[in-house]
């Protein structure tokens, strides 16, 4: 890109944004607006709330005076889905299309303009209230990507019940623990989901986790694929049925929530044990979504947006489902993946839709890189006008065959640092900010972020430690679902006052942070977040297992791999054909995200005396690196 005059000199490689990307911009001056932040939080934020609509305005911005349960907006009522969708309706948004999806094969296309989409939620709305769910009671919705996982999460939204969405790659195991632990008293899930013209049997699976879930009283189908599934009477509903019925009309009131008021939890693996349920609210999550979106990616109503994540991680939910409605975009979903069935079905849909700007992960550009570039040159690429990238670590080579390839050198890419937790993006530029490829350049409005070393003290620049966050900000995790002494100790212990945000980072002499990874046991295989302890307990349940330990190694395509180690019971022995049994073994419990790349025998796994597996010496074995510190090693 042409460098601008104005800008000022910066180390390494730098992209600067083109004349023609500043006169587009919505904001022109970013230092200007983050000095302005950086002076007043809470200025900045209640700018950001009030171009929202609120049933009643807050009494404060920020209450921090019982940190960390810090809240926003308080005293305010309002509902995420009055301003997704109800306030559309008063508007030129009306007819505009909120949601566009295509079939994984390309040969349905469904359509809902925020008029449709309100009569859609509404109506699930109604049969979720008649199936007895009430204000504060969770929801599990394990589905395809299907237009009704968005109308579920929005329908749940509306009354005021709390939504579980687990990834519909994930298996019965993961499924039944979130079920159970999330005592949801209804699921909403499909017959079957298409993965590269294959069908993943979901009510099946369900079937098979809520046999261990009290809870759930009611299961709700909505019919996908067509194949026979058993449906239990009393219990689950097919949604067509239900659509028939007289409650089940396009007219339900939205629930007057409190800025406060739990919007849903989404489970996500932390350093040990089970995986936790983030919660976030109506209010503070709705600002965070919407303004990062509308700075970052300069969303305005005349987007088509198309984020390529699933609905049920949480850049789905953010960006998919949340985000992009509240700003009065159209959101694109699409149903399958990058390379079914073949290298350009992305960029086919990007033609098809006149997409504008588009974000994916990392891993997907690498994948399709592999492929060359006759695919995406293939089609006419001419509507993008912004990229972005999420979920790890982008390296400068993906990054920059996306710009020329995909961007055809005109597309900044918007390289956005986030986490479950943070809700929104955290360390992301914004069109006008000159790019470095690799680095999520700076922290948005009102943040700061500081990198310091085990005692907590700030590191030198270019120097490597824990990245840390020193602000609160509105989309922030409130807590762990049942668990506020487990939010206390995982990100506000270590260094008290601040956010552990469990990465390890540089910061340059610009100012620019570089994410370099997870400092704990979370693997981030193809953008999607694992813990090592559910692939060990997956393993472990296997008869032959005694011992298991996971750990995430640099894969050229996934980012990271899952590698375990395994001790046999007695009366087992090592063989390929015992390994293959336990890959399998593990992608049948988790699902095929989990799938080891390796399952190697040992006769001892390394250990402290204490007896906790030390997975960093097995990291550095299994690399051939120097073992570090190993005076805590048994014997
Ligand atoms: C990693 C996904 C580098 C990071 C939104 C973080 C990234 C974890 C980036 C959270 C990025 C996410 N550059 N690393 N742009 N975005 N990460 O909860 O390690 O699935 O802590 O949220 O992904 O993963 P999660």
């Amino acid at each position: 890109m042409a460098k601008t005059s104005k800008a000022k000199e910066m180390e390494g490689d730098v992209y600067y944004p083109s004349e023609q990307v500043i006169a587009q911009a919505r904001l022109k001056d970013w230092d200007a607006l983050a000095e302005k932040a950086g002076k007043d939080l809470e200025g900045f934020w209640s700018d950001e709330a009030s171009e929202l609509e609120w049933f009643k305005k807050w009494d404060k911005v920020l209450d921090d005076s019982n940190k960390p349960f810090y809240k926003w907006f308080v005293g305010a009522k309002t509902n995420i889905v009055h301003n997704a969708v109800d306030r559309h309706l008063n508007t030129h948004r009306k007819n505009q299309l909120a949601l566009i999806w295509e079939s994984e094969d390309g040969k349905q296309e469904r359509t809902f303009s925020y008029f449709a989409m309100n009569r859609e939620v509404s109506r699930m709305a109604n049969i979720i209230k008649a199936m007895g769910v009430q204000k504060g009671e969770r929801v599990t919705i394990y589905m395809g990507r299907v237009p009704e996982i968005v109308f579920a999460m929005l329908a749940c939204a509306k009354i005021g019940a709390i939504h579980s969405v687990v990834f519909g790659g994930f298996s019965v195991d993961s499924l039944q623990g979130r079920i159970d632990d999330s005592e949801s008293k209804l699921v909403i899930t499909c017959d079957g989901s298409y993965q590269n013209g294959k069908i993943v049997e979901l009510k099946n699976i369900v079937d098979e986790a809520v046999k261990r879930c009290p809870s759930v009283e009611n299961i709700i189908v909505v019919k996908r694929t067509g194949q026979p599934v058993n449906m239990e009477a009393g219990r689950d509903h097919w949604y067509h049925d239900m659509c028939a019925l007289p409650i089940a009309n396009g007219k339900c009131a939205t629930e007057v929530m409190d800025a406060e008021d739990p919007l849903f939890i989404l489970y996500t693996s932390g350093s040990t044990g089970k995986p936790k349920a983030i919660l976030h609210t109506h209010g503070g999550y709705m600002v965070g979504t919407y303004s990062t979106l509308k700075y970052v990616f300069d969303i305005n109503d005349k987007d088509r947006w198309w984020c390529t994540a699933d609905p049920g991680w949480i850049t789905g939910h953010s960006y998919i489902v949340y985000g992009p409605m509240v700003a009065g975009a159209t959101s694109m979903l699409f149903e399958g993946g990058p390379t079914f069935p073949y290298p350009n079905r992305w960029w086919q849909v990007v033609e098809r839709y006149g997409i504008t700007v588009f974000y994916t992960a990392p891993t997907a550009i690498r994948g399709l890189m592999r492929f060359g570039e006759a695919w995406p040159n293939k089609h006419d690429l001419s509507s993008l006008r912004l990229l972005g990238s999420v979920g790890e670590p982008i390296n400068p080579e993906a990054w920059k065959w996306y710009f020329r390839v995909i961007g055809k050198d005109k597309c900044p890419i918007m390289d956005t640092w986030w986490q479950t937790e943070t809700g929104a993006f955290m360390i992301a530029p914004t069109p006008v900010v000159p790019l470095k490829p690799g680095s999520g350049t700076r922290p948005f409005f009102g943040q700061e972020a500081e990198i310091v070393d085990e005692q907590g003290n700030p590191v030198p620049d270019d120097t490597e430690g824990y990245l840390t966050l020193k602000n609160p900000w509105p989309a922030m995790l409130r807590t762990i679902y049942g668990d506020d002494a487990r939010y206390v100790n995982q990100y506000w212990t270590k260094y008290p006052g601040r956010y552990t945000t469990g990465d390890s980072a540089k910061r340059d002499k610009d100012g620019y942070y570089w994410i370099i990874g997870r400092v704990d046991d979370v693997i981030k295989v193809s953008g999607h977040r694992l813990g090592t302890a559910e692939v060990e307990s997956a393993l472990v349940s296997h008869p032959a297992v005694a011992e298991a330990a996971a750990i995430g190694l640099p894969h050229e395509v996934k980012g990271q791999a899952i590698h375990t180690f395994v001790l046999l019971r007695s009366g087992f022995s090592p063989s390929p054909e015992l390994a293959e049994e336990l890959r399998q073994h593990v992608s049948t419990h988790m699902g095929p995200i989990a799938r080891p790349e390796d399952v190697k025998f040992l006769d001892k796994l390394p250990k402290t005396r204490s007896g906790k597996i030390m997975r960093r010496v097995l990291k550095a074995r299994a690399q051939g690196l120097p073992e570090g510190d190993i005076s805590t090693l048994e014997d």
